[in-house]
């Protein structure tokens, strides 16, 4: 192996193996004083009533499901180009994804699709039956919620997808696991909807080790939120009191004190990763790929992943084994979720069904990306993947 490049790496300077150290000598490791500190942070960070911290994105995703009263049957709808968790937790409560496929420019969830598919169903019938899926959907299904997703740290398209949630009564679960700091038109991403969830996995672009955090300007889902994330325990329930179905979806203290840090240094740490991206931009400039577009209603890039797209008949898995033969990592992003096996199964979805996201499955190669990559090291990635493109 000629190079040894990371995937991805956290940024972790002295400040936080301090702060974690410091919370290991006390007696507090989980609901002490950091998880409350953690979420005031990003509070103030996002500018946001209720930030509620758990212990990963998925977690807090499930959470909105739950805020947003989904039920047995009904139906969401989303996009199929996303990681797995954001379809998941809609069938955690045994509920129906109804995909709309990607926008090809940004692969964000396309909103004339979202509009058109919640027109459709509302009216029922016929119109409705193009876009539920083949089967596991019960008769007289109730449309609930959107989820779309700020996807690569790129926020989702919001207005006109609010518009449409305004016109059919819908709640917007606004998955931006991967757009902390972005923003839309000025505004911040994870607020754009009802609910927004962040999550912090070390690859993100600030960490807690595992982790997510839900954000809502609703009092009353923000209480039920934090019940539920504490074994269903309300304020004023004992240890042994439950007044709801909940979950053990803490954030303990070693995470929260170094989330701690990690969002004070969050516009530092989203700069690295935009000057990153810059190198990438200048020194992948004549390789036959596509980088990402990023629109002018991103008003702020949150910089999560660095993926370009391979041109038509490129046998992108091929580069990957190459690339990874001399020490260059490099991953397909994102895998399209109604093709996954049990998504086949349950609901009947096809090759076919969703031909956006299926292109972008097939030419996307996410490269090494992390803030603290060097000019050096991106101008090594772009090499071999020039010499392996010829
Ligand atoms: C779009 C999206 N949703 C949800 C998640 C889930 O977050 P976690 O891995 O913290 O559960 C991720 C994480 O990578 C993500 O990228």
């Amino acid at each position: 192996m000629k190079f040894r490049v990371p995937m991805s790496s956290p940024d972790i300077t002295e400040k936080e193996r301090e702060a974690v150290l410091r919370v290991l000598s006390t007696r507090h490791l989980s609901m002490g004083p950091e998880y409350r500190a953690f979420e005031q942070a990003i509070e103030e960070y996002v500018g946001v009533k209720h930030a509620i911290a758990v212990n990963s994105g998925t977690a807090g995703l499930h959470l909105c499901i739950r805020a947003a009263g989904i039920e047995p049957g009904d139906l969401v709808i989303t996009t199929p180009f996303s990681f797995m968790a954001s379809s998941n937790v809609i069938l955690f409560e045994q509920a129906v994804p109804v995909f709309v496929d990607a926008d090809p420019m940004t692969g964000n969830i396309d909103p004339v699709q979202v509009a058109q598919a919640a027109a459709d169903i509302n009216e029922g019938g016929e119109a409705a039956k193009k876009w539920l899926p083949r089967k596991g959907v019960q008769a007289g299904a109730k449309l609930k919620a959107i989820l779309p997703l700020d996807i690569f740290g790129q926020p989702a398209d919001m207005d006109p997808i609010r518009e449409v949630a305004e016109q059919y009564g819908l709640k917007i679960i606004e998955d931006s696991c991967e757009a902390i700091g972005a923003t839309y038109k000025g505004r911040k991403a994870g607020l754009l909807g009802d609910y927004g969830v962040f999550a912090f996995y070390p690859n993100k672009q600030m960490t807690t080790a595992e982790g997510g955090v839900v954000v809502t300007n609703d009092d009353e889902a923000a209480s039920l939120m934090r019940a539920l994330r504490n074994q269903g325990r309300a304020e004023g329930d004992t240890w042994l009191e439950h007044s709801y179905l909940g979950y053990n979806y803490r954030m303990h203290e070693l995470s929260a004190a170094l989330g701690r840090v990690q969002v004070a240094r969050l516009d530092e740490l989203l700069d690295q990763r935009e000057k990153v991206a810059q190198y990438y931009e200048k020194h992948l400039a004549k390789l036959p790929v596509e980088t990402i577009n990023v629109v002018e209603d991103t008003t702020r890039m949150s910089w999560f992943v660095y993926v370009v797209r391979v041109e038509n008949g490129v046998d992108r898995d091929k580069l990957i084994r190459k690339m990874g033969e001399v020490g260059v990592p490099a991953r397909p992003y994102f895998a399209p979720i109604h093709l996954q096996a049990f998504m086949v199964e349950r609901f009947g979805f096809e090759l076919g069904d969703y031909p956006v996201t299926e292109d972008l499955g097939r030419r996307g190669l996410a490269l090494p990306f992390s803030g603290v990559m060097t000019e050096e090291q991106v101008i090594i990635v772009s090499e071999v993947l020039g010499e392996l493109l010829g």
